[in-house]
Formats: structure tokens, sequence, C-alpha cells
């Protein structure tokens, strides 16, 4: 069994990870190039819990993401009685748009799919969601508004998990830029630019930096790309949206401390982490066409992130088929935060337990050749 691991990156789900690992009893030190926690992708996450929007049927992340989705209630209680941080997380469902036929067509047929797995999805007609969200801009032919979405403020989950797992004896070992990983006997080492930590195990866990660490003995890299987001964080003045709402352009997250969120811009921009004109000028624009007040809102800050995408956009997790001690939790382009909860269990079952769940089949290293 591995008992001292190292974890690499503490963004969502790295923290995820090592809060679950400590909990269970092991020993744990992570390890980020960043100051504070959660300052990757994980800062410019609306956090949005939606996983009928983000992986419709047929697509092969939907089982995971509805899966983790059911243990955010849980972990969230455990979360924050284990931080003593109370982290904002609201179940307000989504209200999903049409403007014309043929969106309205394509949430029918969505709707019609959730219905046969069981999962309530309503549509409703112009009238009735003017009644839900009396905000929306003209235009509206109708809407799919699914219950059980929701969002969390991914920051501040991820400040908490850092403290709980820090409750439970890890350590946090911040401005190290970890360059390569290298198996010694018994030993994995991971070396830093401030030096070298060894473990048992480690947990490759750094989103888009993933690849840019060399493994020993592996010929290739994680294929990971970044995917640069720009997300805006508004004040609103107006009456607080009642759930997060979807467009075909834009989404919008309404925190309770007045803020709304207008996410997100997929680009292709390499490690660059600027947030840009076009950006925000597409945001704000896709904001004012779906809520015309939009226009009042105060503007507080553009935050960028970079998704970690993968090949097939499906996350790298589990163990190294050819490194061993090497885990690899890392890939979940635009679902880290939903999939963080089960991440964490699935990586600790498996590290402490050597219990491999069948779902990470559809996940696995092996897929990519690491
Ligand atoms: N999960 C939302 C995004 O990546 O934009």
């Amino acid at each position: 069994m591995n008992r001292d691991i190292v974890v690499v990156g503490a963004g969502i789900v790295g923290c995820a990870i090592a809060y679950e690992l400590a909990r269970r009893g092991a020993s744990v030190e992570i390890v980020d190039e960043r100051h504070p926690v959660g300052m990757g992708a994980t800062q410019a996450s609306a956090g949005v819990l939606a996983p009928y929007i983000e992986g419709r049927e047929g697509n092969p992340l939907l089982p995971l993401a509805v899966r983790s989705l059911d243990l955010f209630d849980d972990f969230m209680t455990r979360v924050s009685t284990a931080s003593g941080v109370d982290v904002p997380y609201r179940r307000t469902g989504t209200i999903d748009i049409a403007t014309n036929d043929s969106e309205m067509r394509s949430l029918q047929t969505t709707a019609d799919v959730l219905a046969r797995r069981g999962v309530r999805a309503t549509i409703i007609d112009r009238a009735a969601a003017y009644g839900e969200e009396p905000q929306l801009a003209d235009g509206v032919v109708g809407a799919l508004v699914i219950d059980t979405h929701g969002f969390v403020v991914a920051g501040e989950l991820t400040r908490a998990l850092s403290i709980a797992a820090r409750r439970h004896g890890a350590q946090l070992i911040e401005q190290s830029r970890v360059r390569r990983i290298v198996r010694a006997h018994t030993e994995i080492i991971v070396e830093t630019d401030r030096g070298s930590l060894s473990g048992s195990a480690v947990v490759l866990a750094a989103g888009s930096w993933s690849g840019t660490i060399d493994v020993e003995g592996l010929a290739s890299r994680v294929p990971v790309r970044p995917v640069r987001g720009q997300l805006l964080q508004l004040t609103w003045n107006e009456p607080l949206l009642k759930r997060v709402t979807w467009s075909r352009r834009c989404y919008l997250v309404p925190w309770q401390d007045g803020s709304l969120l207008v996410g997100a811009t997929v680009e292709d921009a390499g490690f660059d982490e600027r947030a840009t004109v076009a950006g925000v000028r597409d945001l704000l624009d896709a904001a004012c066409d779906v809520i015309p007040q939009t226009w009042t809102a105060g503007f507080r800050a553009a935050r960028v992130g970079l998704r970690p995408g993968t090949p097939d956009d499906m996350p790298i997790i589990g163990p190294s088929p050819s490194v061993p001690g090497l885990m690899y939790a890392t890939g979940h382009y635009r679902n880290g935060v939903l999939l963080a909860p089960l991440t964490a269990q699935l990586v600790a079952d498996a590290m402490l337990d050597n219990r491999i769940d069948p779902m990470l089949a559809a996940v696995s290293p092996a897929r990519f050749g690491l």
C-alpha cells in the first residue's frame, strides 16, 4: 500500500486528492509552483455543476460526471466540516434557453433522452421561460430547465480542501516548480527547482502543466494542451438570476455576494494567460444579448484559466502501466470542478486499497501509451 504520497499540483483536483488521501491516513505532500492554492485553471472556473449540459448523451464523460455530481452534497458537507470554511454551493438548477426553432428542437431531443434516463428535465414554453427568469431578453422561444444542476465557488472549495488536507497532516509546498519525476529503487523522486521530494508514490495532477514535467523512462509526455478560458466577474445590482443561465454563446452564474460570472471563451493560445479585448468584448456582448440589464453591471475582473485539454477530451486518471508508483489525475478539460470528488475517490481507492474502479477503463493513461 502507498503511504507517503507526493501530489504534484494544488488546483482543485490535486487538493481534492490530497484531502482524500490524508483523510484516509496517508502521509501527503502537495507541491505547486504558485501561491496560494488554485491559481491555475481553478481560479478562472465558474464552478458550474452541469453534467447534462457539458456532457450530453453519447459523450463518454457523462457517466463519470453524473456519478461525481451525486457525490457533491456529502463531499461539501465533509469538506466544510473538516476545514471550517463555509463554501458557497447551490443547486439552483440550470435554464438553457433557445432563441429559435432549431435550438428548441435540440433542447427537446436532450429532454427526451434525459427523460428515458429518469432525469427530471423540463421543457418550458416562452411564457414560462419569462416567468422563470423575468430578466431574459426578448426573443426567447423556450427553455430547458434541469433542477439537479448548480454551482460551487471553486476557489473557496480549493482553499477549504487544502485546509482540510493540512488538518489531516498534509504538507503544502508552494513556489516550487516540478521539473522531473524519477524512479529510484522503491522510491519515486519529484525534482523541483528548489530541491527534491520523495515518496512511495506520486500523483501527477498539474493540469495544463502536466505535459511540461519529464517522467524518466517515458518517451512521451502527458498529451495535455492548454485551452484558454476567459471569465468575467461583474457586480450585479439587479435581482439575482434564479438559476445558472445558459445560452449558445455564454453562461451566467449568480453568486450570492452580488457577483455575476460570465463564461467562457474557448481558445487555443498556448500558455498565454492574459485576458484579451476580443475575449472580454465577446463575453460582454453575449451576456447583454441574454440579459440586457448586464449593461448596467459593474466590471470587477476578467479571469483567465488554461483548461487541460486532451486529444479525446477525456481526463487521464489511473495508475501508470509503465512507471510503478505513478498515478495520473489530469486532463479534466472543462470539468475539473465537477469531477473533483469522484477523481479523489477513485485515486484514493486505487492507491490505498488497490481497488481499480471499472469506470477508470474509459480514462486510462494506457490509451496514450503513458
Ligand atoms: N466548465 C466550463 C468551462 O470550461 O467553460
